[in-house]
């Protein structure tokens, strides 16, 4: 048994809904979450840049919270990062969120997949490479069509909470527009920040385009490597946990911070004040 945390990662709010899906199933298990706000947003930074910034944080936040496992809940992060931190930090198993490519491939009639995420997300060989793996269930190609939105993770990092119905419709048709021309009949969510707009996406792409994002996926995948070697990493079943919300950046934290932190039972702390 181990009742150490499990220590989510992400530029801004965008891992929650995957730390929130984590946390619900499985609430005897103790949750950190790391919110980037000072480097936000990840997507146009340099790969060499971003690399640097996550190793170091990671390193700091794993003196501060000794993780049994870390979640990049962030493609950017793990598409970036994922293979020097496996090597920087080899005793830690790291979960990511990529692109889910695999469902939509078996998905996919017209073989014409959508990717929507940051522009360092689209960029990124790892994104290129997912293409050649790209088969459908008949052995033939489908063909990835990759479109950044940086607009989408600024609108959802700061207007979200306020914004209308209308607006969210908006931004999310643009897109939709987008692939739909290309005749893609399936849609990856490939940034964490665009699980906020499920409704959305799931309005505006009926009935011809279906939605695919990572968040299940990651969950069975922290709960399997929970599950392994007899539970070993599991958490004793009566452990109270004590979920911690960590901002980079300086005071004040805005006040939707505070909000967002008491409404999933977190204690908020600036990680530069410890
Ligand atoms: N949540 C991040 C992702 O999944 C947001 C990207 C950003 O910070 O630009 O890629």
């Amino acid at each position: 048994m181990n009742n150490r945390p499990i220590l989510f990662i992400d530029s801004g709010i965008g891992g929650l809904p995957y730390c929130r899906d984590f946390m619900q199933k499985n609430p005897q298990e103790e949750v950190c979450y790391l919110a980037d706000r000072q480097n936000f947003p990840y997507g146009p930074r340099d790969k060499d840049e971003l690399v640097s910034i996550i190793l170091s944080l990671t390193e700091k936040m794993i003196k501060t919270t000794d993780p049994k496992i870390i979640v990049l809940a962030c493609n950017t992060a793990a598409v970036s990062a994922l293979t020097p931190l496996r090597e920087r930090f080899p005793g830690i198993p790291f979960v990511g969120t990529v692109p889910a490519i695999k469902p939509a491939a078996s998905a996919t009639k017209t073989g014409k997949i959508g990717v929507l995420g940051s522009a360092r997300t689209i960029e990124d060989p790892y994104s290129q490479n997912l293409a050649e793996d790209c088969e459908n269930s008949d052995g033939a190609q489908n063909e990835l069509i990759g479109v950044a939105a940086p607009d989408m993770v600024e609108f959802v990092e700061k207007h979200y909470d306020t914004a209308e119905k209308k607006e969210k419709s908006n931004i999310v048709k643009k897109y939709i527009d987008i692939f739909r021309s290309k005749n893609a009949d399936t849609i990856v969510l490939a940034c964490t920040h665009f699980l906020y707009l499920t409704d959305e996406f799931k309005e505006e792409s009926a009935p011809d385009i279906k939605v695919l994002d990572s968040l299940e996926g990651v969950t069975k995948r922290i709960e399997f490597l929970l599950d392994e070697n007899d539970g070993e990493l599991r958490a004793e079943i009566d452990f109270e946990p004590v979920p911690w919300l960590f901002l980079t950046g300086e005071e004040p934290a805005d006040l939707s911070w505070h909000n967002r932190s008491s409404e999933m039972g977190f204690a908020l702390c600036l990680l530069d004040t410890i």
